[in-house]
């Protein structure tokens, strides 16, 4: 590792050190602000010698747990290696580690599921408290002493603005030629100050290439060398190409019904199996000249790229396979200009996404029968990862999907039920869904209208019956209620049974 061509500063080149002697800033109780997103750009090397740390000291009976604040997911030599060694008492505001979400859903770790456009502007209005270390991986720093971002950018904005230290780290694995591919917006300010925010396209650029520090605060600097997460990528499988296919299908009739242009409006999808199917789908359609105003750029999305069906991705992070990685590194050079990592807060903000008109694709656990959708809770209690930027996207979208399989755990589940166990986005959000078995528009639907299109068109055939019944006797029950029919004794039994049948 040539240290000399990464950090240029003559200042903050002074401050290079180990990740040991970084890890020295963090103390029990304080709360760090880390960089990463959908397990790109997280600090590589300091988190594991935090852990150790942790783990020393809970060795000899001290304390030693600390708050930890991303952008979302990191990967498992951050939260794993943390929840591990029992070093987390609070996480904010998406996890998607499996170590880490034992431990929140038994109570050890106080979680925060916010959504993603939030964490930055919340941590100004000071909800969180305090930032005492930020720990951010950034490509180069310049010998101004501006910082090349790296992977994402997430909300390392904030966090460098926001703590008291800082401990950069320079990752050698992040091309240096990522400069020139960030826009990092710096016009945020506190309400009642706010002004509008100057975009009317995705590719717009609002803000500089760079991230600023003040070099005063920058306590240590650690050099590494190496990837992100790269998860692999598994290939669609038959039910997510039909999910993918109908709303292929309904695009086309929206264009044909003039709703909506023929290259579409931005795109925003979320992370996937149905996601990536949805960007196959989009590889063999017709529609060119797309654009995506996202959070994440998966393979999909370099696939689109590369077809020159798509033009430009603004997003806020990479979240490649190890393929998709190698494809990237291979030739920066080639994606510049063509796409755009933002800070998350912009890259979700519902000003932008409402004024741009995002054509939202997410995930969903169950959905009920008028159109309420969770996201995040199995049987109303353990979370599996967070909202994300679910919530940031569909309400404010032009139009939304919700996209899930009609059953889970091999049909002991329906995903369609009579009452969602949690609600994430509400009926009054809810625009489409999407199963293996069809597509059901809700738009404009009264919520037994909803009820009628929900059972026909995306409810597994198992269950359809029962959610007929169970509509129509609830109709039945109360003549003087029959605007959103329920049965309160029986809305929530399709969990209790499965819970204590193992079967709904
Ligand atoms: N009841 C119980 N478990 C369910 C379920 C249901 N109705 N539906 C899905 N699951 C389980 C699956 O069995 C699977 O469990 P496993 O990991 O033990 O196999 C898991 O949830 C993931 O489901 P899968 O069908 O593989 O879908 P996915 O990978 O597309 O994930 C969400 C679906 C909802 C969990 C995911 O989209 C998510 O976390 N969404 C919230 C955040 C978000 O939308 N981010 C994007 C915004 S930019």
């Amino acid at each position: 590792m040539a240290h000399a061509d990464r950090i240029t500063c003559p200042v903050l080149s002074t401050r290079v050190t180990t990740a040991e002697e970084a890890a020295r800033h963090v103390a029990h109780g304080m709360s760090v602000g880390i960089s990463g997103f959908t397990g790109a750009g997280h600090p590589k090397a300091v988190p594991g010698a935090l852990a150790d740390r942790i783990a020393v000291a809970h060795s000899r009976g001290e304390e030693f747990r600390i708050g930890l604040w991303s952008g979302a997911s990191t990967a498992p030599e951050v939260d794993g290696r943390l929840a591990e060694v029992h070093g987390l008492d609070k996480r904010l505001p998406y996890n998607g580690d499996p170590t880490l979400r034992r431990l929140i859903n038994t109570g050890e770790v106080d979680y925060v599921d916010a959504h993603l456009s939030h964490t930055a502007q919340q941590a100004w209005f000071g909800f969180y408290g305090p930032l005492d270390v930020a720990i951010v991986e950034v490509a180069a720093v310049l010998p101004n002493g501006l910082l090349v971002p790296g992977s994402s950018v997430g909300n390392n904005k904030a966090w460098l603005e926001r703590a008291e230290k800082v401990v950069l780290e320079v990752n050698h694995w992040q091309p240096r030629d990522l400069e020139g591919f960030h826009d990092v917006y710096y016009g945020t300010a506190l309400p009642p100050h706010r002004l509008p925010i100057q975009m009317t396209h995705p590719m717009q650029r609002i803000g500089d290439p760079y991230l600023r520090v003040d070099p005063a605060k920058v306590v240590a600097v650690v050099e590494t060398n190496a990837p992100d997460r790269n998860s692999p990528l598994n290939p669609p499988d038959d039910a997510s190409r039909d999910m993918a296919g109908f709303l292929v299908d309904f695009l086309r009739h929206e264009v044909a019904a003039g709703r909506i242009p023929p290259n579409l409006l931005p795109l925003q999808s979320g992370v996937g199996n149905v996601a990536n199917a949805v960007m196959e789908g989009l590889l063999t359609a017709e529609f060119t000249g797309m654009t995506a105003f996202t959070e994440v750029i998966q393979d999909g999305l370099l696939d689109l790229l590369d077809a020159g069906k798509l033009d430009a991705v603004s997003a806020t992070s990479f979240g490649l396979s190890e393929d998709g990685a190698a494809r990237f590194l291979a030739d920066p050079g080639h994606y510049k200009g063509r796409i755009l990592l933002r800070s998350q807060e912009i890259s979700n903000h519902p000003e932008l996404v409402r004024r741009l008109g995002v054509i939202a694709i997410n995930g969903m656990i169950e959905a009920d029968v008028y159109g309420n959708v969770n996201s995040t809770h199995v049987m109303g209690s353990a979370i599996m990862n967070g909202i994300g930027g679910s919530g940031d996207f569909a309400r404010n979208a032009y139009l939304n999907f919700f996209v899930s399989p009609s059953t889970a755990k091999r049909g002991s589940i329906s995903s369609i039920v009579p009452m969602v166990s949690h609600v994430d986005h509400t009926e009054h959000d809810v625009h489409v869904l999407v199963t293996e078995r069809g597509l059901a528009d809700l738009r404009g639907l009264s919520p037994t209208d909803r009820a009628d299109r929900i059972i026909e068109h995306c409810a597994h055939p198992d269950y359809a019956d029962r959610l007929r019944d169970y509509v129509d006797r609830a109709k039945a029950a109360r003549p003087e209620a029959r605007h959103t029919p329920h049965l309160l004794d029986e809305a929530l039994g399709w969990h209790r049974a499965f819970l204590r049948d193992g079967h709904m």
